[in-house]
């Protein structure tokens, strides 16, 4: 499938995606994942995407909220569905089946490396979320620096078995350029990059 980059190996991993991401996260599964909430700034009784929801994570933590998570993997949304009874759609992030300005805040987290195109799915994004709602992504991006690009590629190698396709942090930044308030954080020594806005 060209829309995404290891559609067959979430068959094999959702079982045990919970805990191998947890163990790959060096302890901060939850940490990261409730920072990219709280940079979203969600209110409780928002309607969240949770965009490559995955197994849903998110929607187990986000009390009070209506959440709709989205993936492109059945075997993930399967997962998802033993855990809540948010809504899950299966979908592809290119062209996502909602409504224009249906949305108060979409996310999406560690996914964009395994799409084909990052851009269209921030698009999309910005497409489905209301005026003044956020748009919030967090992923693995490229390094500069020798020492960073020797430990993305170890994480490469050993986390996503040589199926992702990273994106720079600037690149990403550039599909945040029409909206407001943009902010770019990053963390595990930068590994990781966390960038929202709000639609205009
Ligand atoms: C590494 S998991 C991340 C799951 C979750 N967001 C998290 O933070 O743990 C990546 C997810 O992206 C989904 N995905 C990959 N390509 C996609 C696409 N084109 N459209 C929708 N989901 C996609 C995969 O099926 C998988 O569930």
């Amino acid at each position: 499938m060209k829309n995404t980059k290891s559609h067959d190996f979430f068959r094999y991993l959702a079982p045990i995606y919970d805990t191998v991401a947890r163990i790959a996260s060096f302890g901060r599964y939850d940490s990261m994942r409730r920072s990219l909430v709280a940079q979203a700034g969600i209110n409780s009784g928002d309607r969240i995407l949770d965009l490559a929801t995955g197994t849903g994570y998110l929607s187990e933590i986000l009390d009070g909220c209506e959440i709709v998570g989205a993936d492109i993997s059945l075997h993930m949304v399967n997962q998802a569905r033993k855990k809540t009874d948010a809504a899950f759609v299966l979908s592809d992030a290119h062209a996502l089946p909602f409504a224009s300005d249906s949305f108060d805040a979409t996310v999406c987290s560690f996914a964009l490396h395994e799409m084909g195109d990052p851009k269209i799915v921030i698009s999309e994004m910005f497409r489905v979320v209301k005026p003044g709602g956020t748009v919030a992504v967090m992923d693995v991006v490229l390094q500069s620096k020798a020492t960073k690009k020797m430990l993305l590629f170890v994480y490469h190698v050993f986390v996503e078995m040589l199926t992702a396709n990273y994106m720079h942090s600037d690149d990403l930044m550039d599909s945040f350029k029409n909206a407001d308030e943009v902010m770019c954080t990053a963390s595990m020594v930068g590994l990781i990059a966390q960038i929202s806005g709000k639609k205009k």
